[in-house]
């Protein structure tokens, strides 16, 4: 049995997974194309794309994946090397620290495989230059010695596929940026999709679910597959602690509220965040280097990973001069 006990609302959303999580998400993850719900543009990008190189028997064209965590950035790279039969070999882009560990990764690539970098706007830029041109010719140039007997050398590397994923595009470097032929940006998900997704993945848990239950899950998901996800297991948890066969929104109303998640969806710094903007600096406008120091947050974490939700739902607007709450956040907050 797996008990998750992750608490804290930091956790909750971040970035980053613990090992036990990434563990439980590879259990929930799609294994083909018909479990992988909703991102309709996406997929028929991507059912061309693979199409396409299976049949001229090359490589895929380079694509890049973009969009807030817990979206089916990673599981759709996943499927798509499985469709097309080659082997997906996985890194995190700030975990590549020199040039030689990526000419490492490239030189091992068989012809086809798929190349997926994570954070890859967090690639170092010495590292990021010597993509340039394995994407575009499939060839490494790697400079030999210093000064004048410095020698510049060719190595081959097999024709593959670089599906790059990132949380935010606008801060990948142009060069970078123009060499992927396809540019797919993941949208959040709407209730009836999470309701699909955690139907599914109810029954790879093992659970029997109501609908009422279904739907309160997706409505207080964010938008967000993991995140749905996350709620299923916890829920999960309480029904079995409980001894209850089917799960009712009774279940899903009491564990929403031990997770702190309102009626909305937002969390504990969902709620901050408004909280802050309201009461410290006046509904805003406020700069976001300021609102990030008050919360004490990193602002990578405020703009990647909660703000997207908040700005999409409108509870804050973005202004020239900084982060606004709107009416809407001020009412929920007064209600909640
Ligand atoms: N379109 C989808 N259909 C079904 N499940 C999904 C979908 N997208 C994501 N998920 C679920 O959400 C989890 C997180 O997705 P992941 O691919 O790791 O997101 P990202 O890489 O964008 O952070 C997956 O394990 C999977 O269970
Ligand atoms: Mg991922």
């Amino acid at each position: 049995m797996d008990i998750d006990i992750e608490t804290s609302s930091s956790r909750f959303l971040s970035t980053g997974n613990t090992e036990r999580e990434f563990k439980q998400e590879e259990r929930l993850r799609p294994t083909n194309f018909s479990e992988f719900i909703g991102q309709k543009r996406i997929i028929e990008n991507i059912d061309v794309m693979v199409k396409s190189s299976n049949m001229r028997e090359q490589a895929m064209d380079h694509a890049l994946l973009s969009g807030p965590p817990g979206l089916g950035k990673t599981s759709l790279a996943m499927l798509i090397a499985d469709a097309l039969g080659t082997e997906l070999h996985v890194v995190s882009g700030p975990a590549i620290e020199k040039k030689g560990d990526l000419a490492a990764i490239l030189t091992n690539l068989g012809p086809r495989d798929v190349l997926f970098i994570d954070e890859i706007h967090r690639l170092h830029i010495s590292v990021e230059e010597i993509l340039y041109s394995a994407m575009e010719d499939f060839r490494l140039d790697i400079v030999i010695g210093q000064g004048p007997s410095a020698r510049t050398m060719q190595i081959e590397v097999a024709p593959f596929t670089l599906i790059g994923a990132t949380t935010r595009s606008g801060l990948l470097s142009n060069p970078l940026r123009d060499r992927f032929m396809a540019h797919l940006h993941f949208d959040f998900y709407n209730p009836s999709e999470l309701a699909s997704i955690i139907q599914n993945n109810s029954k790879k848990l093992e659970i029997e679910l109501g609908d009422g239950a279904k739907l309160e899950m997706a409505k207080c998901s964010r938008g967000t597959p993991r995140i749905a996800n996350r709620i299923l297991r916890r829920v999960r948890d309480f029904a079995l602690v409980e001894g209850n066969k089917v799960i009712d929104s009774g279940h899903v109303k009491k564990s929403l509220d031990l997770m702190d998640i309102d009626s909305s969806g937002l969390d504990r710094m969902d709620r901050k965040i408004i909280q802050v903007i309201k009461d410290y600096y006046k509904g805003g406008p406020v700069g976001i280097e300021a609102l990030c120091a008050t919360l004490a947050e990193d602002r990578s974490t405020i703009e990647d990973v909660y703000e997207p939700f908040l700005l999409k739902e409108g509870f804050i607007l973005r202004t020239p001069r900084g982060r606004e709450i709107s009416d809407k956040a001020i009412r929920h907050i007064e209600e909640n």
